[in-house]
């Protein structure tokens, strides 16, 4: 069967790792996929910039500025939509739906201030808006929320879910560096948002939190109903006095169930410094999740970076390739992991 075709929005720190996943793991997600995954084309906004993610391929893959064409030509079955913000990326991902085009999305921001219109054109539609790598970079935190948990009242969720501010609060605690410092190098890392102050202000995080809590609690998205506080106002001493204390300070968003209803907030907290949470450094997000019958539960993995965050959009493509295979076995996940009869891997004797 011929690969599906992707059509690629984007190629900075998300699109040039989900490329770099994509072509390096390709044997096994074409397995596991039922069909292999092609990025036909790819839109940026200034094509003639070097992309050295593209290695070999340079010559082979169509990349342009014209995003419009790429999203309105037949011969693209999905497009990634990896740009970011809430203009152009809002645009082109209603006009893929309206094509009937299957839309996979790392945008946060997006979904969080725009997603009751763009899931209401696709279920027009018919088609799947995929988000793993909006929220918690590699951790699958969404599949956990909706597949995993799916038989419990979920009672609250709270996480570290922007790696920016929490490289910035380690490399502040850990290495002494001023604030200014260690938001640049998190930046050289690919990890924070085309303009900084989302992350620094809290407002990624609410973003995050905001898509967490419409699944979890199946309410629309109310990202104008989260308090917002970010790390900006902190200081090396505040961070010191912290740790005199035996505490952590940690960007926490929290969304639980109250009597009054769900609440959604976003700021720094004091956590005990033997707490898992307060031991989450670096770009790492770490989600705890309450669910009545499961208890707690907690997840753990690298919130932001190239291939992290490719890791959960290609899982997107591969979940919204399974729906066109020829092979029903794909088309039900449970069927294509199960174990096999037949291994070309050697296990090891004992
Ligand atoms: P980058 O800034 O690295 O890349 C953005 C890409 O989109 C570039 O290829 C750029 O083109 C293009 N682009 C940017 N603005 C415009 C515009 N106004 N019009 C047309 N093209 C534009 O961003 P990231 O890859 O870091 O982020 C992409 C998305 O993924 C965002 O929604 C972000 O929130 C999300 N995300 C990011 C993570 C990370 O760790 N970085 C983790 C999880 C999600 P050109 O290359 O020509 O400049
Ligand atoms: N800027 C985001 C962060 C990227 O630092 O967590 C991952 O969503």
């Amino acid at each position: 069967m011929e690969p599906i075709k992707v059509g690629l929005l984007g190629f900075g720190t998300v699109g040039s790792g989900t490329f770099t996943v994509l072509r390096r793991n390709q044997e096994e997600i074409k397995r596991r996929a039922g069909r292999g995954i092609e990025v036909a084309r790819i839109a940026v906004r200034n094509p003639a910039k070097a992309r050295a993610a593209l290695g070999d391929f340079v010559n082979t893959v169509d990349v342009g500025s014209d995003f419009e064409s790429v999203v309105d030509d037949p011969a693209i079955d999905i497009v990634a939509e990896m740009i970011g913000g809430t203009g152009i990326a809002r645009e082109l991902v209603l006009r893929a739906i309206a094509h009937g085009k299957h839309v996979v999305t790392a945008n946060k921001a997006l979904l969080a201030v725009h997603g009751t219109e763009i899931f209401e054109a696709a279920r027009a539609k018919g088609v799947m808006v995929a988000f793993e790598a909006a929220v918690a970079g590699g951790i699958p935190i969404i599949k956990a929320l909706r597949e995993g948990l799916t038989a419990n009242r979920i009672q609250s969720i709270t996480g570290i879910i922007n790696g920016t501010t929490n490289y910035i609060l380690s490399e502040m605690r850990e290495r002494g560096l001023d604030f200014a410092t260690a938001l640049k190098q998190a930046q050289a890392l690919g990890y924070a948002e085309a303009d900084p102050t989302f992350d620094v202000e809290g407002v990624d995080a609410a973003h995050k939190l905001t898509i967490m809590s419409a699944i979890a609690f199946g309410i629309p998205m109310q990202f104008d109903r989260a308090h917002i506080e970010g790390i900006s106002k902190l200081a090396s001493i505040d961070i010191k006095y912290a740790e005199d204390l035996g505490y952590r300070i940690k960007l926490l968003g929290i969304t639980r169930r109250t009597e009054r209803g769900i609440e959604l907030r976003v700021h720094p907290t004091l956590i005990s410094a033997k707490r898992l949470l307060a031991n989450v450094e670096g770009a790492m997000n770490a989600v705890e999740v309450h669910g009545d019958a499961v208890g707690a539960t907690l997840y753990y993995g690298k919130g932001a970076g190239a291939e992290p965050t490719a890791s959960a959009v290609v899982a997107d493509l591969v979940d919204v390739t399974r729906l066109h295979t020829a092979d029903p076995g794909h088309r039900v996940p449970h069927l294509a992991f199960q174990p096999q009869s037949v291994s070309d891997t050697p296990v090891l004797p004992i």
